[in-house]
């Protein structure tokens, strides 16, 4: 009861947040598909690392990667949304985490950022929510260190009744961003791939 009085409490959201997106992000079986370890791993995330999360939701990589970065390095947890903020203070409270930074920022702006900050950046299955997505990618890209990687992670907006975005109109964009693709992958719901800054 309490629990559900929990999720309650914490789903019974903004308009712009639904219920399925809620539960969703937080099934426990998520992790065997989109194993976050395995994901961090493949963008190639070390120890003193400082990653830029962008959209980062309650934080589904964002511990994962605090575990991997450890105390030398930092999480940069990004969302606009102040009732998954909420949630991850809460979780990095109670987890005792402290190398990871909520900030309260739309990806469009990135306020509180600094310049040329990050190793490593990742749009996990939030690239598809933003509004102005080069504006966004423009942002990124002033973030991020010279030997850096972004990855995006995106449901394939037609096999997922148009909730997500195509690989083939992201990443001409990205191009004009200056990124270059490095590893693509498209599995049956979702696409993947990293690209180096130019
Ligand atoms: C589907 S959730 C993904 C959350 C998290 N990355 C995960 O995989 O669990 C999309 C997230 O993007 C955030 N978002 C949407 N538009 C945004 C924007 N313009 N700037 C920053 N975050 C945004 C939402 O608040 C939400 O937390």
């Amino acid at each position: 009861m309490t629990t559900l009085r929990k999720y309650y409490r914490y789903f019974s959201v903004t308009s712009t947040q639904s219920v399925l997106e809620g539960f969703f992000l937080e099934m426990p079986l998520r992790k065997l598909a989109q194993d976050p370890y395995k994901l961090l791993r493949v963008m190639g995330l070390r120890e003193g690392h400082v990653l830029l999360d962008v959209g980062c939701g309650t934080g589904f990589l964002a511990f994962p990667a605090a575990s991997i970065v450890g105390d030398k390095g930092l999480v940069y947890a990004v969302d606009i949304s102040d009732k998954y903020l909420w949630k991850l203070r809460q979780r990095a409270a109670k987890l005792c985490v402290k190398n990871i930074l909520p900030v309260r920022a739309r990806a469009e702006e990135l306020d509180g950022v600094p310049d040329r900050s990050a190793d490593r950046v990742v749009f996990m299955l939030s690239l598809h929510h933003i509004e102005d997505k080069g504006r966004a990618l423009s942002q990124v890209r002033r973030k991020m260190k010279q030997d850096s990687l972004l990855m995006v992670y995106e449901p394939i907006a037609s096999r997922m009744l148009g909730h997500g975005t195509e690989p083939s109109e992201i990443i001409p964009l990205l191009r004009q961003k200056g990124f270059e693709p490095y590893l693509f992958e498209k599995g049956r719901l979702f696409w993947a791939a990293i690209f180096t800054p130019l």
